[in-house]
């Protein structure tokens, strides 16, 4: 299988009052087909920008971004987003919240079938029963499952989570984690995660990025090998425990901090 998702030497600056902002520079990396690949870096570095560029909602001053070999030239509907805050829409319920992405990506399949779709996943998340409940009615944990299920119900070419779990309390977040295992393994998918949590990088991901401040570029990679399914003690095994070592290193490297004392 390819790469699902390339950027090929990707620059890119915001014009601000003060004049140019450069967020990323010269920036390449790839997530093959069915990977799961978490990005970590200082915050303001340009990894949410980097998310824009991925789902064509702007286009790079310089460079390429390609999803399946195709140029992304305009915002692709086959990509699924998340973010820290689930935007769910409080006029229809939880079960209406998840077809959305359907009636616009497939609006020729009949009602019947969206629903199953959208009641197998919510089924699949531990969402059974809560199906005519409105978001206001949720946990911020549930939410977020159902948020989740909204993003993948179309099987969207690539799965972009920017800080998805970030609010949420240190268990439910390890809920998550879990509960994306099982997604992944019910249903592969190919997933770009934004977070700031190492433990969460390296417990879920087959690939973590490090980029370095801005303007970011790959500052350092980290291939993490452990296979499905994965305990969440993985984490306390030597091995995880040198690799977030090494990661919580190279964060200090990309925010100047290296060789301070603490
Ligand atoms: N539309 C915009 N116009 C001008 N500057 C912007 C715009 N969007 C982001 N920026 C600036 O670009 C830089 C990178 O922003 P971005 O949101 O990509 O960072 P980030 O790595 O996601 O940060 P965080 O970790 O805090 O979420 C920041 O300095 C931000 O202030
Ligand atoms: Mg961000």
């Amino acid at each position: 299988m390819g790469d699902l998702v390339e950027l090929r030497a990707v620059t890119h600056a915001y014009r601000t009052k003060a004049g140019p902002l450069p967020v990323l520079d010269d920036l390449s990396l790839t997530i093959p087909e069915g990977k799961f690949c978490a990005v970590v870096g200082p915050s303001g570095c340009g990894k949410s920008t980097l998310t824009r560029l991925i789902a064509g909602l702007m286009m790079p001053d310089r460079g390429e971004v390609f999803l399946h070999g195709e140029k992304v030239k305009s915002p692709r509907k086959t990509v699924g987003m998340a973010f820290q805050n689930p935007v769910l829409l409080e006029w229809r319920t939880i079960l209406e919240n998840v077809m959305l992405p359907l009636e616009i990506v497939a609006p020729s399949m009949p009602r019947s079938q969206r629903e199953t779709r959208a009641r197998d996943l919510l089924a699949l998340v531990g969402l059974a029963g809560f199906e005519t409940k409105r978001p206001s009615q949720l946990s911020g944990g549930m939410r977020q499952r159902a948020s989740l299920c909204r993003s993948i119900v179309h099987k969207p070419e690539v799965l972009i989570m920017d800080e998805p779990f970030g609010a949420l309390d240190a268990f439910t977040r390890e809920d998550l984690w879990q509960l994306m295992h099982r997604l992944r393994a019910e249903e592969p998918f190919t997933a770009l995660l934004i977070t700031h949590d190492l433990r969460e990088s390296v417990y879920l991901a087959d690939e973590v990025i490090v980029l370095s401040d801005r303007p970011a570029r790959v500052q350092y990679r980290m291939a993490i090998d452990a296979p499905a399914p994965r305990p969440i003690s993985m984490l306390y095994d030597p091995d995880s425990v040198a690799k977030l070592a090494i990661l919580r290193e190279q964060i200090e490297i990309a925010q100047g901090r290296s060789g301070e004392v603490h």
